[in-house]
């Protein structure tokens, strides 16, 4: 598989009872990141995937702010990281901060789907990069409130998480605990844990 770390590639795809979509099997959320950067195109054609996702009252609440390595942007993003995730997400080729807006538009009343829409904007998004063998790995660990005073005040943004993006690097290039992690098997609850007949 594309020739790198094909070890590692392996082992993180799942045994799936049913056949489905190649690129959602395909889909992980890596630490270990290449030199190999991306470019704005690219984080644009990954965001016009998000952009076709359903949402309620198609109030599309979604907004999306990315920072390339090597730019200020990005030690600003990667300074909110948490500690945990930090050391790992420098290596990122870009980092994208997602936002949901919690109000409609139209007459202002709280969307109670805002967050769930950003996720569901969030998975076209992630598979899209996966298609171009591009990994994400999205991160709830980081300081909202750092995130929201940069902001500034305005319209009723929250910044729901950040991703860390890019192609995938050599897996030894990571320190414990990450090191373990990186190489260890996916795993998910069975599928009658999760799904009932009414
Ligand atoms: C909203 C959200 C927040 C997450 N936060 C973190 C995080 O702060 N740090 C981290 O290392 N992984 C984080 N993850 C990654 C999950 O741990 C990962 O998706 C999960 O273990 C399943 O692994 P997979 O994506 O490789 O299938 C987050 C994922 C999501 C969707």
């Amino acid at each position: 598989m594309h020739g790198v770390h094909s070890d590692v590639l392996e082992k993180k795809q799942p045994d799936t009872g049913f056949d489905i979509h190649p690129v959602i099997r395909k889909r992980w959320s890596p630490r270990s990141f290449s030199e190999r950067p991306i470019t704005a195109g690219q984080v644009k054609e990954l965001v016009e995937a998000a952009r076709w996702a359903p949402s309620s009252m198609n109030e599309q609440p979604w907004k999306y702010a990315y920072a390339l390595r090597g730019t200020d942007g990005f030690e600003t993003l990667l300074d909110f990281l948490s500690p945990g995730n930090q050391p790992w997400a420098k290596n990122a080729a870009a980092l994208i901060l997602m936002m949901a807006r919690t109000t409609f538009a139209s007459n202002g009343r709280p969307n109670a789907w805002a967050v769930h829409d950003l996720g569901m904007a969030n998975a076209q998004l992630v598979l899209q990069a996966a298609h171009r063998d591009i990994y994400t790995h999205l991160m709830g660990g980081f300081d909202k409130e750092g995130v929201m005073q940069f902001l500034g005040p305005g319209e009723d943004i929250e910044p729901v998480c950040i991703a860390a993006l890019g192609y995938l690097g050599d897996p030894d290039q990571l320190e414990e605990p990450y090191l373990s992690r990186e190489r260890a098997k996916r795993i998910r609850k069975p599928i009658d844990e999760i799904l009932v007949a009414i």
